[in-house]
């Protein structure tokens, strides 16, 4: 295939059938007990994201890089549990925390010694100065949403088309609008993305491309005095990774303060995955608010919001109440504490960046050797193969990439012992404090094989 070339869909579609028919049988344990939770569970899984076709794979336990489903099929896991689990599948220092906060108590509503090495540990990353903690990034950018207007005294928040920030109401439009219904680019459409969510929730939320900042100077000038704030994926990690131009995030920052409005970066994550500092420290720009949710908790439910000063006087002082029953619950922070004081230490991303630098070599001599239309994209623990020839600036370039290429990846990567996240909408993969080159190694190679069978 020529350099460019575009790919044959009927080659996809017939290679995608061979795939699924090898995949099928060694999955059976798994379809069986779909069936057998489907009687009590709607859907039969917990989530609809732990969902994909051609079928939920239900997991039996994992130790480090690996995992295994319930067939006993071994994978080097890729997906991390949405790239949760950057300290890897019990991590010894995180069983020991989990164990010894066990036997202490797991649950009192009542803060405990764990706040103020989190907090330190947090402002040193992040460079913000206060801290709270919730269990979700949904609650995580829920709470960013609230601070921005509660400060502000106003309603309107913006957000980027095609980034996710969560399931709650507030946030909830355009992750991944239908074509059909996201209008034009100039004024694109506030598009909820599941059934139920108010058209009043709607109305107080514009969209704009990434990495346009003269589209977000528009909305701004245009509803000058009405905007609480802005919140940004500084790498958008829904598409593939798609990186901020140089520039953007400051310029954000910069035109947010101009209009009296704060700036958040929903860090759920980029935040202790590309880099010790995430992406404030990849990109050298501090927001008024960081959520974090994901690498932090080392594996359990978390997540935190760091934000200045001024924005956390309300809740300093009382006038409005930032609450949770199960926010700070011990369990979840000793677990925390480990991953992020003995676990994500300097050296573990200085292993991120070998080994990233193994993938992107790896996959991007593939992609030359066969002319697949790709390229490679990432950071740190992040990355992902984008099927494009020219870079993806912001999610309108991947909304005609066809979404069968990624599944036959995904397809391909799951027969060869490695699982990677669901394939829609271009996910990423992560890496854990335990993958190596030889990982990469069977990464490339698993790739190779796809990518020589599509060229072919
Ligand atoms: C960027 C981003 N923000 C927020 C969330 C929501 O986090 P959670 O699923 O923990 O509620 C996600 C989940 O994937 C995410 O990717």
């Amino acid at each position: 295939m020529a350099p460019g070339a575009q790919i044959d869909l009927d080659v996809i579609d017939s290679l995608i059938r061979r795939e699924e028919a090898t995949l099928e049988p060694t999955r059976r344990a798994s379809i069986e007990y779909r069936a057998t939770a489907d009687r009590f569970v709607a859907g039969g899984v917990a989530s609809s994201w732990q969902d994909s076709p051609p079928h939920a794979i239900f997991i039996d336990r994992g130790k480090g890089n690996r995992i295994w489903d319930i067939d006993q099929n071994e994978y080097i896991d890729f997906h991390l549990g949405y790239g949760a689990m950057v300290v890897g599948h019990a991590h010894p220092k995180i069983v020991e925390a989990i164990q010894r906060q066990a036997e202490l108590g797991t649950h009192f509503a009542q803060p405990t010694k764990h706040l103020d090495v989190i907090g330190e540990n947090l402002a040193e990353r992040f460079r913000l100065p206060l801290w709270r903690f919730a269990n979700s990034g949904t609650e995580a950018t829920l709470e960013a949403g609230r601070l921005m207007r509660a400060n502000t005294g106003r309603d309107m928040l913006v957000k980027i088309e095609g980034s996710y920030h969560g399931h709650h109401d507030s946030l909830m439009f355009s992750v991944a609008p239908d074509p059909a219904e996201m209008g034009p680019r100039e004024h694109p459409a506030t598009v909820a993305q599941a059934e139920g969510i108010p058209q009043a929730f709607a109305d107080l939320v514009r969209v704009v491309p990434f990495n346009d900042l003269e589209a977000a100077r528009a909305v701004f000038d245009e509803l000058d005095g009405q905007i609480a704030g802005m919140i940004v994926e500084p790498a958008m990690m829904n598409c593939g990774v798609i990186l901020p131009e140089p520039g953007y995030l400051q310029g954000l920052k910069d035109l947010c303060h101009a209009h009296g409005a704060y700036l958040a970066f929903d860090e759920v994550k980029t935040g202790a995955t590309l880099a010790y500092g995430g992406a404030v420290e990849s990109f050298g720009v501090v927001p008024d608010i960081v959520c974090l949710a994901k690498a932090i908790g080392g594996g359990t439910p978390c997540g935190a919001i760091g934000a200045t000063r001024e924005l956390y006087q309300p809740i300093v002082d009382g006038t409005y109440d930032m609450a949770g029953t199960f926010n700070g619950n011990p369990l979840t922070m000793a677990a925390s504490q480990a991953a992020l004081l003995e676990v994500l230490v300097p050296e573990a991303y200085e292993q991120f960046d070998r080994v990233d630098k193994a993938m992107k070599d790896g996959l991007t001599a593939v992609i030359e050797e066969t002319g697949l239309p790709a390229y490679v994209s990432g950071v740190g623990a992040k990355g992902s193969v984008i099927y494009s020839t020219t870079p993806v600036r912001e999610y309108r370039d991947v909304v005609g990439i066809d979404e069968r290429i990624s599944y036959l990846a995904w397809l391909f990567q799951q027969n060869r012992g490695v699982f990677k996240s669901p394939w829609t909408k271009q996910e990423t993969w992560t890496l854990s404090v335990w993958h190596t080159e030889d990982d990469a190694a069977r990464y490339v190679a698993n790739f190779e094989e796809f990518a020589k069978a599509v060229t072919a």
